[in-house]
């Protein structure tokens, strides 16, 4: 295991929204390398940059044309070493993405597959013997190349699936056995990737839809045996080098698959969701964290305490604020309520996870047509928030050259407005970050203990060592029982009181306070 990850915040940074120095409207490395002061400055010592390399963007660079190369827009791959060097240098480290499922159809490789003569990479996806075998259970592109079958695909049409193989083989004629010598080959060609950026000096990856690799794998254990074996290269050769996985399921991407993290995603109705994100109008089922009060805090810990103690041991549960893919916290909870949903992030175990622009409160764009395939996702892809200037800090472009528009509101958050006010989003961030980093206790690997929660009701209230963490996010002020000493109050958001061996913890309120 890493040593870092025992104190690492990361910062998530959409590098095509984060800052453009070269005018053409686009963020860029440079751009990275000149506001890694600013992340530093919120109390972050890590990155994770979403897809830099040469690709089409019909999935914003998640469809992968030359692995090897940083896309133009952003800069070269030796601005990629000046950008590793300079955050090393000031005790920052950068996870790049890994794309192991799947690459863009312009890639050499599918260039080469499609041909109908046979050639080192025919077998390196997944095509039916012929144009006529299309079976409706696999997502096909069928009659597209000259070569006499179909592709499967992993994501969108233009992202075909490369083949690991299958583990349950129903079409024998077309399907390969995990260990065949083509299907061995692709996960060699993964490991070679990832030693191409690790000798580059970055400090590990996330890795794209981690369970998507084997198909027909359905406890996954076929999958997880191709990470084992990138697990025993990293360990081998690269031993401070870091995987997170987006995969949601920690017994899998932890115990079974060696990854050290694992995020915690919004999958509908998940623990997850049912803190920050579901909104289930009809059912009346509120998330934990929303005024309504209607949330149960039962809904995420039945999730997530038995597989936190599955896994505490053997890396990390991943919590994030947002991520690329998902519409930001403002789409669900007022201010209030974000401080307090952040503040619970940030005092939880794991290695946790902050999505530029959420530490000002940045708003989900909901209106955008979508760019680079982003859809739904497009309004949490908006352009980072820095000042009054132009384009709000962004870019020198003009308007309507920009990647995507910057939020037009008159009382839109920037760092210039955001980081001077007590009253801030950005201000219970860096503080709970600071805190963090102050009390280990707090921090990424000590122990996490329910002291309070009901079914249905509020609050909810946990230890972290000698730290007891206080949050009620109804809009209703909650008396419990709490008879133990209070040594300290080390922060609050709102109101808490303590009397006769009760806590009243008013609405929209926090606190941590010291038992011992
Ligand atoms: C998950 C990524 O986060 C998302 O942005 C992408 O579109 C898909 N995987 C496909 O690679």
């Amino acid at each position: 295991m890493p040593k870092w990850l025992n104190t690492a915040v990361f910062y998530e940074i959409y590098p095509q929204s984060f800052y453009d120095t070269n005018g053409d409207g686009i963020g860029d490395l440079q751009g990275i390398i000149e506001k890694l002061p600013y992340v530093k400055s919120l109390g972050c010592n890590a990155l994770w940059l979403n897809p830099v390399y040469d690709s089409p963007f019909m999935d914003a660079g998640y469809d992968v044309r030359n692995h090897k190369q940083v896309a133009q827009r952003y800069g070269t791959n030796e601005d990629m070493k000046r950008l590793l060097d300079t955050a090393h240098e000031m005790g920052i480290r950068v996870l790049l993405d890994l794309v192991p499922g799947h690459t863009s159809d312009t890639n050499p490789w599918f260039q080469e597959a499609k041909k109908a003569k046979k050639n080192e990479y025919s077998n390196r996806y997944i095509f039916t013997n012929s144009v006529w075998d299309a079976p409706s259970e696999y997502r096909l592109m069928c009659g597209i190349c000259e070569r006499d079958g179909n592709y499967l695909v992993n994501y969108f049409s233009s992202q075909p699936a490369l083949n690991y193989g299958f583990d349950e083989i129903t079409h024998p004629d077309w399907q390969l056995p995990c260990d065949h010598p083509d299907c061995l080959a692709t996960a060699e060609a993964l490991k070679d990737i990832m030693r191409f950026w690790l000798d580059m000096g970055a400090d590990g990856f996330r890795v794209d839809m981690a369970d998507s690799l084997v198909k027909n794998d359905k406890e996954k254990h076929a999958t997880a045996k191709i990470w084992q074996g990138v697990r025993e290269m990293m360990d081998k050769d690269y031993p401070d080098a870091a995987l997170v996985a987006e995969w949601c399921y920690p017994e899998r991407a932890i115990k079974d698959a060696g990854f050290h993290m694992d995020f915690y995603l919004d999958h509908y109705g998940n623990g997850y969701s049912r803190l920050f994100r579901y909104l289930d109008e009809k059912s009346e089922n509120h998330a934990f964290f929303h005024k309504s009060g209607k949330g149960d805090i039962t809904a995420f810990l039945d999730e997530y305490v038995p597989a936190y103690e599955l896994t505490k041991d053997l890396g990390y549960i991943s919590f994030m604020t947002n991520n690329h893919d998902m519409p930001r916290a403002t789409y669900y909870m007022d201010k209030e309520t974000i401080k307090l949903s952040h503040a619970m992030i940030f005092t939880m175990p794991g290695v946790p996870f902050l999505y530029y622009g959420d530490e000002l409160g940045m708003r989900y764009q909901q209106e955008l047509v979508s760019k680079e395939g982003g859809y739904s996702r497009t309004g949490s892809r908006t352009p980072m928030q820095w000042d009054s200037s132009k384009n709000l800090g962004f870019s020198e472009a003009d308007a309507d050259k920009l990647y995507l528009p910057v939020d037009s509101e008159e009382d839109a958050p920037t760092v210039e407005n955001q980081k001077d006010d007590a009253n801030s989003i950005y201000k219970v961030v860096t503080d709970i970050i600071r805190l963090r980093r102050e009390i280990p206790q707090l921090g990424n690997d000590s122990d996490f203990e329910v002291v309070y929660a009901e079914k249905e009701k509020y609050p909810f209230v946990y230890r972290r060592g000698d730290y007891v963490i206080f949050v009620n996010p109804s809009g209703k002020d909650e008396t419990i029982p709490f008879a133990e000493d209070i040594k300290d109050t080390v922060y609050t958001i709102g109101k808490v009181d303590f009397k006769d061996s009760k806590a009243t913890v008013c609405a929209s309120s926090l606190a941590i306070i010291r038992t011992k």
